[in-house]
């Protein structure tokens, strides 16, 4: 009788599961899997508030209010989004710490350029995240930052214009912030975690590979 298609992969991955992983990239496995488990979370989350929030400046807080109020476990979601969210920058930082302390980044520099990239592209995701509500305070938050922004001498102002979508904060500002949180952000991510799992399969075959 034939196998079936899919026995090959399944015993490929039957045999990575049984597979002893060395040592020194243990901490390293464990972390990453987190960080991609957390990501994923907040994607899920991400794409189920999505289908009730709306990006302009008119109906985003009665969006927020409906969440809240009348969607079934929307509390829930919205919270578990916000808390997920500071529970990924504080594994990012423990992440980067643990391959700092005894200056263990050395000769895998890789994974700490990975790494902090990711951390980088977290805080941004908060960042916008928390513009998302689009209050007073977020607009003013938005307006004060974009000034700073623009005193960088040469680039300054053009970044600024870009981000803003114009000369004025406004509904361009508002729908490029969402577009940088919900699409352009998060597929920056999930490319850096592929890289740097990647990474980590390559070290473990050539641990493999030698210790044969
Ligand atoms: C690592 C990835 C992400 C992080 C760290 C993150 C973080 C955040 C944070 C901190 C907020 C503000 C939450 C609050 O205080 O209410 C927020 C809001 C939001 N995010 Fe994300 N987010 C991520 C990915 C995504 C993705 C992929 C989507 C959609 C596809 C998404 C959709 C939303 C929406 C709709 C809101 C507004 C609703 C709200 O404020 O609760 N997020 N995000």
């Amino acid at each position: 009788m034939a196998a079936p298609a899919n026995s090959g992969i399944l015993s490929l991955a039957r045999g990575a599961l049984r597979a002893p992983i060395p040592h020194e990239l243990r901490g390293d496995l464990g972390m990453s899997v987190l960080i991609l488990a957390l990501f994923l979370l907040q994607v899920f989350t991400g794409i189920l508030l999505s289908l009730y929030y709306q990006p302009s400046p008119e109906a985003v807080s009665e969006s927020m209010q409906f969440i809240m109020r009348d969607v079934s476990w929307g509390w829930l979601l919205r919270g578990l989004h916000h808390w997920v969210s500071s529970g990924l920058i504080l594994v990012c930082c423990l992440h980067l710490a643990r391959a700092l302390w005894g200056a263990r980044y050395r000769g895998r520099e890789w994974y700490w350029y990975l790494g902090a990239l990711v951390m980088v592209l977290v805080v941004v995701l908060s960042f916008t995240g928390e513009l998302l509500v689009w209050d007073n305070q977020a607009y003013w938050v938005v307006r004060e930052f974009l000034a700073d922004i623009e005193t960088i001498p040469f680039i300054g102002r053009g970044v600024a214009d870009v981000v803003r979508g114009g000369s004025e904060v406004n509904a361009s500002t508002l729908s490029r912030t969402w577009t940088a949180h919900a699409l352009f952000a998060p597929w920056l991510v999930w490319m850096l975690l592929m890289s740097n799992l990647a990474l980590i399969v390559r070290d473990m075959r050539r641990a493999w590979a030698g210790g044969a």
